[in-house]
């Protein structure tokens, strides 16, 4: 047995987002798509918006003390500015689900659908953007902070913009073909989705799209911070972890990837943020001559980059939680193993002096995997589509006898 030794009161548990497992969220930008063919209907997905009490008993059953979920925009604010007290009565009874069972809510704000409305006037793009999110952040905090004290504003916002406006495979599909044809997962779909953007603007757009992303998180966290001064506001970042081989020229290719990629973001947004989220799935080794097992994703398998993604975040010295984290893995033959090489790489950063306050896996439940569809499966929980039924993995197993440990690895 490996002694891991994680602190008193930390979470365990998996995270979620609104759109990939609710289902029937029609008004967004990601739906529209799906109408018009560009990426795949989401449909009724996991069904999560009915079934949630369920969903929640599986996870208290699999031991979870947290659980990280998403909030959706489009149901909360339809239309600009008119906001549905019956969705945010819904969300309520969501975390008295959670409160009921002993499990811990994370909340986040925005992950990666928009309302059709916000995204028809230009989303991100717009000048008043940040205000317009962060309006839409004090009303949220303001009728959930009673039960939920720890909230995200924006979900991957590197993410976002690249997937956006440098590959185009995401709404609003703009891109740079170049950039395009480098980075888009499935080639034979390249070139297929998206209208070129004018060969002078791309860039702009990027880095216009990001800017207001940092706005949008800093004038959300003040807007919180007026209505529920208690809550503990965070940023989620995907965090690739860049490294090297040791030598020179590879050390500092690594670290101009991680200013780029991570510390650019997160230098000017650090000053709004009570915590950091950590999304990790993927490594870079810069003069790397390994060769990779590869997850149902085509990623390869590095569950220990963890540990270096978190010693990135930790320069910041502000308390980390691994919001995501976790493998595509349709048979579940290697989850388990994923997973305890991934709560090891935790435990090597807590011992190494970071403040990691919690590990939540991705997913709870297979979910809508974006322009990927359902296909991928990255539950602890398998879905049946076709019956909405759900079947515990066995891995999931090995994740709460973890849990049951608190960290100690068998
Ligand atoms: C996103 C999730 C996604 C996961 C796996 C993360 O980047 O936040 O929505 O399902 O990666 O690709």
């Amino acid at each position: 047995m490996t002694d891991t030794k994680f602190p008193a009161g930390f979470l365990w548990g998996a995270a979620a987002s609104a759109y990939q497992v609710e289902g029937g969220i029609e008004n967004t930008d990601w739906a529209k798509a799906a109408c018009e063919g560009r990426v795949p209907e989401c449909g009724r997905a996991a069904d999560h918006y009915y079934r949630y009490e369920e969903d929640f008993n599986i996870a208290r059953e699999l031991g979870h003390t947290a659980h990280r979920l998403s909030v959706e925009w489009a149901r909360i604010e339809p239309e600009e500015g008119k906001f549905d007290e019956r969705e945010i009565a819904h969300y309520r009874k969501v975390l008295e689900a959670l409160h009921a069972r002993g499990i811990t809510p994370y909340v986040t704000l925005w992950h990666f659908t928009l309302p059709l409305w916000f995204s028809e006037r230009g989303g991100f793009e717009q000048k008043d953007s940040p205000e317009i999110f962060a309006r839409y952040a004090a009303y949220v905090a303001e009728r959930i902070s009673d039960l939920c004290s720890r909230i995200g504003t924006i979900n991957e916002p590197m993410v976002v913009g690249s997937q956006g406006w440098l590959t185009g495979e995401w709404p609003p599909f703009k891109r740079i073909p170049l950039i395009q044809r480098m980075a888009m997962q499935d080639r034979a779909r390249v070139g297929e989705l998206a209208p070129k953007v004018s060969w002078r603007h791309p860039f702009l757009y990027f880095f216009r799209v990001e800017r207001n992303f940092i706005r949008a998180h800093n004038a959300a966290y003040d807007a919180i911070k007026r209505v529920a001064p208690h809550v503990e506001v965070s940023l989620v970042k995907h965090t690739v972890y860049f490294h090297s081989d040791g030598r020179l020229l590879n050390r500092l290719k690594a670290r101009v990837a991680n200013w780029y990629w991570t510390y650019r973001f997160m230098n000017r947004v650090i000053r709004k943020c009570d915590s950091i989220g950590l999304n990790y799935y993927q490594h870079k080794k810069f003069g790397d001559t390994a060769t990779y097992e590869k997850s149902d994703m085509g990623w390869n398998i590095y569950p220990e980059g963890i540990y270096g993604a978190l010693m990135l975040l930790w320069r910041y010295r502000k308390p980390l939680f691994v919001s995501e984290a976790g493998i595509a893995d349709a048979d579940d033959s290697r989850r388990a193993d994923y997973i305890r090489r991934q709560v090891a790489g935790v435990a090597e950063a807590i011992a190494a002096g970071a403040d990691v306050r919690a590990h939540l896996y991705w997913s709870l439940l297979d979910n809508y995997e974006w322009a990927l569809g359902f296909e991928k499966r990255f539950g602890l929980v398998e879905v049946n589509y076709d019956t909405l039924e759900r079947t515990v993995r066995p891995s999931a197993y090995v994740y709460k006898r973890i849990i049951e440990q608190n960290g100690m690895l068998d």
